[in-house]
């Protein structure tokens, strides 16, 4: 069957211009805190775009990361993310006595920032920070904190610079919360 793409309106949240204007200054903080030469651990799907350029303004720091990507799910997920975490696709680096930055597109319950932040620390990375683009409060299931947070949103579901709805609207440049689907 061929997959449909669920109609849905959104609003803008926060604006390509607005995005950019945080990332460069997260990525200061991020290098004022890190070593230059540090790990990023990108976790697929929904950051690769934040990651993208995270790292470009990186390098405007005069930061040289490495990259690697690994593919998380959580079960059922559809616009609630649910219980249980699994790795559909592993980092092919190794982290081991590594500075590792794990990016995240957002932290809800906070699930699978867990699960990976555990896992990185028991391939023994030398440290571990975390960046999320975005944050839900009050969503919290497990106890993490972000190290480092582009945005605090309202509790509403949100699209767009890499976030999706069914694998759609990944390519809106801007944060949309949906309003109706
Ligand atoms: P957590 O494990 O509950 O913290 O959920 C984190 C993951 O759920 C994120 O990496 C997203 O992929 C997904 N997610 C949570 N909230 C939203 C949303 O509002 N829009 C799109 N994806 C979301
Ligand atoms: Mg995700």
């Amino acid at each position: 069957m061929t997959p449909r793409r669920p109609p849905c309106s959104t609003e803008v949240l926060i604006s390509a211009a607005e995005i950019a204007g945080r990332v460069s200054s997260l990525a200061e903080t991020i290098a004022a805190k890190l070593p230059a030469d540090m790990m990023i651990v990108s976790l697929l799907r929904g950051s690769f775009v934040f990651t993208a350029d995270l790292i470009r303004a990186l390098h405007l720091t005069g930061a040289h990361p490495q990259v690697d990507f690994i593919t998380l799910a959580s079960y059922g997920a559809k616009t609630v993310s649910s219980g249980e975490i699994t790795i559909v696709r592993d980092l092919t680096e190794t982290v081991e006595g590594r500075d590792v930055l794990i990016v995240d597109d957002i932290l809800e319950s906070g699930r699978t920032l867990h699960f990976a932040r555990q896992l990185v620390a028991e391939r023994n990375a030398r440290s571990i920070q975390i960046a999320v683009l975005l944050e839900k409060p009050g969503k919290r299931a497990v106890d993490i904190h972000a190290d480092f947070v582009g945005f605090v949103i309202p509790d509403r579901f949100v699209v767009g610079y890499g976030l999706d709805y069914a694998n759609y609207y990944r390519e809106l440049p801007y944060i949309g919360a949906v309003e109706s689907v």
